[in-house]
């Protein structure tokens, strides 16, 4: 049975009448608009459809609303303040860690929150936090460079 879910969206309250066991995923996507988390796996495997849900990184496609109803969730199109890029998505951009680019959202999502939290990161704590992304262009190595600047950069 459907009924009406809010959760805040970027900041926004936003609202939808829906079913409890409806993915996070598709109500971003086919409700809200916000196309920038993708469809992967659909099985929590692969990482691409990683938003923030109350600051923490999680598996959208495994999320059902009647788990986030009332939450706060950061997605792609949240990181960003303005015209200006995060820091993260910056480091992203400057050291080329998208080719396709289909896995970079959820890439970054994860990032921003382990870079946050993990300000003194090591090397090896970076590839243990980014490890549950898989991206298939095989981009890891631009993809670790740009999460090491953003720990450097503290941001
Ligand atoms: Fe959610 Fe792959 S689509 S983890």
């Amino acid at each position: 049975m459907s009924r009406d879910f809010t959760i805040v969206v970027n900041g926004e309250p936003r609202t939808t009448n829906t079913d409890e066991d409806r993915p996070l995923l598709d109500v971003l996507r086919e409700d809200f608009a916000l196309t920038g988390t993708k469809y992967g796996c659909g099985e929590g495997d692969c990482g691409a459809c990683t938003v923030l849900v109350d600051g923490i990184p999680t598996r959208s496609c495994l999320t059902s609303m009647g788990e986030c109803d009332g939450e706060s969730v950061q997605t792609i199109e949240g990181v960003a303040s303005g015209e200006a890029l995060h820091p993260v998505q910056q480091a992203f951009l400057e050291h080329r860690a998208m080719q396709c680019g289909y896995c970079i959202p959820g890439h970054i999502m994860t990032a921003v929150a382990f870079v946050k939290e993990h300000p003194d990161a090591s090397r090896e704590e970076i590839i243990a936090a980014m490890s549950d992304h898989i991206c298939r262009c095989c981009n890891y190595q631009n993809i670790l460079a740009a999460v090491e600047q953003s720990v450097a950069r503290r941001g």
